[in-house]
C-alpha cells in the first residue's frame, strides 16, 4: 500500500472482478446498438444550472448531494450527478433534433453524487443511460423497458423486478398533485417532511420510515386522477409489455428521486441487493427540454447502474466472465529463443490470436507456472535446440501433449486448432 487510499465512497474495479464490469458494460453497447441507439461520449461536468433546473431544486440531488465547485475561470461547475440533463444538452447543442425523430441516444460513464456510502451506494459510480427524444408514441416507452429487461436477462441476471407507474402529465397532474397535498397537510409529519409536502409531495409517497409509511394508507393515487390521454398512453405501454411477455409489478407509489418525469415510470429492482436493490430506474421526461431552455422535445430513458448490475451478478453467481484469459502464452529460455518468442507472440495477435509471454529471461519451471496461470489452451516452448532446427514446442496444456512444429507454420497450425 501507498500513502494514500482511494476517496471515500468511490467504486473501482481491478481484475478479475473488473471482467465483469466491462461484461456488463460492452453487453449493454451491443444490446443498445442492435435497437439502433447511437453513442454518446458527453463531458462528466457541467454548468451548475443545467442539473439545478433539469433535475430539479427541490431534489436531495440538487440540494445535498452535487459536487459543485467555481473553476479558475469563475463559473459554477457540478460533477455531473445524473446523464441524462446532460445528454438532452448536447442533443440540443449540437441539433441532432433537427434530423429523424426519435434521437435515440446512449452513454455511459461515471456518475457522482455526495451520498453515505455502503455497500452498492457510492459517491462515484457508473451508469449507462439511454434516451429516445422526440416522440411521444407509448411504443418508444415500451421499447426503452423492454431493452433494460431484455439486457438483464442477457447477462444472466434471472430475478430482476420490473415495477411501473405513470405521473400523469401537466394536464392532470396539477389537480393530483393539490389533492395529495390536502391530504398530506392533514397527518402528523416532521418539519423537514411538511416542506416537503410544500415543494414536492409526490415525494412523500417514497418516504421509507415505517411512521411515514404507516399514515400513507389513505393517500389519493395518481391512477385515480389520470387524464384520457395519459390513461391511454399508459394502457397502450402495458399492452405492448405484455405482448413480449415482460412480468411487471404495478407500483402505484412508484415516484422517483429525480423533477423531471411525466407518465411512464419505472424501476428494476434486485432482490438480493438488500437496502440498495434499485439496480435501475427511468421514466418518460415530456417537459425537460422546455425546462433547460430548448424546445418542446419530448422524451424517455434510463440509467442503469452499472455497479449494482455487477453486484447483482456476483449475487446470482452468474457463470464467471472471462477475464483477459489469453489462448497462447510463449515460454523461452535463452536471449536468443526470447527474441524469437516475442515476434512470434506478436505475430500471433496480429494474427487475431490472444496471446502473451513470461517476461524477465525466467526458468522454465518459472515460464510454465506463468503459462498454467494465464489460462491458455496453449503454450509455446521455445529452448536454443528448438530454434536451432527451426521449429517450437506446442504444448497442449489440458491434455498435458507436446509436438515440434515448424516456425514458420505455427500460426496456422494454431488458427486450425483453436478454431476447430
Ligand atoms: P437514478 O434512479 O437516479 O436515475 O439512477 C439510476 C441508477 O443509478 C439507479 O437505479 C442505481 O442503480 C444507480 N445509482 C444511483 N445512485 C447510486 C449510487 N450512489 N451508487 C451506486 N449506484 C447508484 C437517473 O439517474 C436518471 N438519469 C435515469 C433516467 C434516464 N431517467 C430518464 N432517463
Amino acid at each position: 500500500m501507498s500513502t494514500f487510499q482511494a476517496p471515500k465512497g468511490v467504486s473501482e474495479y481491478v481484475p478479475p472482478r473488473s471482467a465483469a464490469f466491462l461484461a456488463a458494460r460492452d453487453a449493454f453497447a451491443a444490446a443498445a446498438a442492435r435497437a439502433g441507439y447511437s453513442y454518446l461520449e458527453l463531458p462528466v461536468f457541467e454548468d451548475t444550472q443545467l442539473f439545478a433546473r433539469g433535475v430539479g431544486e427541490s431534489t436531495d440531488v440538487v440540494n445535498k448531494e452535487m459536487y459543485t465547485f467555481t473553476d479558475r475561470g469563475d463559473r459554477s461547475i457540478t460533477l455531473r450527478p445524473e446523464i441524462t440533463a446532460g445528454a438532452l444538452r448536447s442533443v440540443l447543442e449540437h441539433n441532432l433534433h433537427r434530423g429523424a425523430l426519435p434521437v435515440k441516444i446512449w452513454a455511459v460513464g461515471p456518475v457522482f453524487r455526495y451520498e453515505q456510502p455502503q455497500s452498492g451506494r457510492y459517491r462515484q459510480f457508473y451508469q449507462v443511460d439511454l434516451e429516445a427524444l422526440g416522440s411521444q408514441d407509448p411504443a418508444i416507452d415500451a421499447e426503452t423497458i423492454a431493452l433494460a429487461w431484455d439486457y438483464y436477462r442477457e447477462l444472466g441476471l434471472r430475478r430482476t423486478a420490473l415495477h411501473l407507474n405513470t405521473l400523469g402529465d401537466a394536464e392532470c397532474r396539477p389537480a393530483y398533485r393539490a389533492s395529495l397535498q390536502a391530504f398530506l397537510r392533514g397527518l402528523d409529519l416532521d418539519s423537514d417532511t411538511r416542506r416537503r409536502v410544500e415543494l414536492n409531495p409526490l415525494r412523500v409517497l417514497d418516504d421509507k420510515r415505517p411512521e411515514v409509511i404507516a399514515q400513507l394508507g389513505d393517500a389519493p393515487l395518481i391512477a385515480d386522477h389520470l387524464c384520457a390521454a395519459c390513461k391511454a398512453h399508459y394502457d397502450r405501454v402495458r399492452e405492448l409489455l405484455a405482448d413480449l411477455d415482460i412480468p411487471w409489478t404495478e407500483n402505484p407509489r412508484l415516484v422517483r428521486g429525480l423533477d423531471y418525469y411525466t407518465r411512464t415510470l419505472f424501476e428494476f429492482d434486485h432482490p438480493l441487493l438488500g437496502a440498495q436493490s434499485g439496480i435501475g430506474g427511468g421514466g418518460r421526461y415530456d417537459g425537460l427540454s422546455q425546462t433547460i431552455g430548448g424546445p418542446p422535445l419530448p422524451g424517455i430513458g434510463f440509467g442503469l447502474g452499472l455497479d449494482r448490475t455487477v453486484l447483482a451478478m456476483e449475487a446470482e453467481r452468474v457463470p464467471a466472465v472471462a477475464g483477459t484469459a489469453v489462448q497462447v502464452y510463449g515460454v523461452a529460455l535463452g536471449d536468443q529463443a526470447a527474441r524469437e518468442v516475442f515476434k512470434l507472440v506478436t505475430g500471433l495477435r496480429r494474427a487475431g490470436i490472444a496471446a502473451d509471454q513470461g517476461f524477465g529471461g525466467r526458468s522454465m519451471k518459472a515460464g510454465m507456472k506463468g503459462a498454467d496461470r494465464s489460462g491458455a489452451a496453449y503454450a509455446l516452448i521455445l529452448g536454443e535446440r528448438d530454434l536451432a532446427a527451426g521449429s517450437v514446442q506446442l504444448k497442449d496444456l489440458a491434455a498435458g501433449e507436446q509436438i515440434a512444429v515448424p516456425l514458420t507454420d505455427i500460426v496456422d497450425v494454431l488458427k486450425r486448432k483453436l478454431s476447430s
